[in-house]
């Protein structure tokens, strides 16, 4: 699933196909590769390289969504259960989180 993603990309999304059968620069060996990062890599410690190289804060995201778009979405993010609901706007922090 991952291979066929990034070796077609995604129709009608900005994400571009990378495989050479497809018109993109990366042959299957290193579409291997790129998958095997993606699963294996050490991404703790690519965060903190990212951070001392100055390309990103070391604090995690944060995000201002208004209450109501929160009520309105199903979301995991357990944070959202601790916002008053008595204030308009919640501050959500989320670290690899996922919302649907
Ligand atoms: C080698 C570099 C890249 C890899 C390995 C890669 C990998 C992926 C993967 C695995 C997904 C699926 C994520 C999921 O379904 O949860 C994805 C989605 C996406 N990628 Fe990439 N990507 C790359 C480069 C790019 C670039 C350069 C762009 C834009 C210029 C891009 C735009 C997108 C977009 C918009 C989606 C979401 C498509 C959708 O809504 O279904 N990607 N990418």
């Amino acid at each position: 699933m991952l291979y066929k993603t990034i070796a077609r990309g995604r129709y009608d999304t900005a994400m571009p196909a990378w495989s050479v059968e497809d018109g993109g620069p990366l042959n299957q060996a290193q579409i291997e590769s790129v998958i095997a990062l993606i699963q294996h890599g050490d991404w703790a410690t690519t965060r903190l390289v990212v951070a001392d190289l100055g390309f990103a804060p070391r604090v995690p995201a944060s995000v201002v969504v208004p209450l109501e778009t929160l009520k309105q979405r199903q979301t995991t993010m357990a944070a959202v259960a601790h916002v008053p609901s008595s204030r308009q706007s919640g501050r959500i922090f989320c670290r690899d989180s996922t919302s649907y």
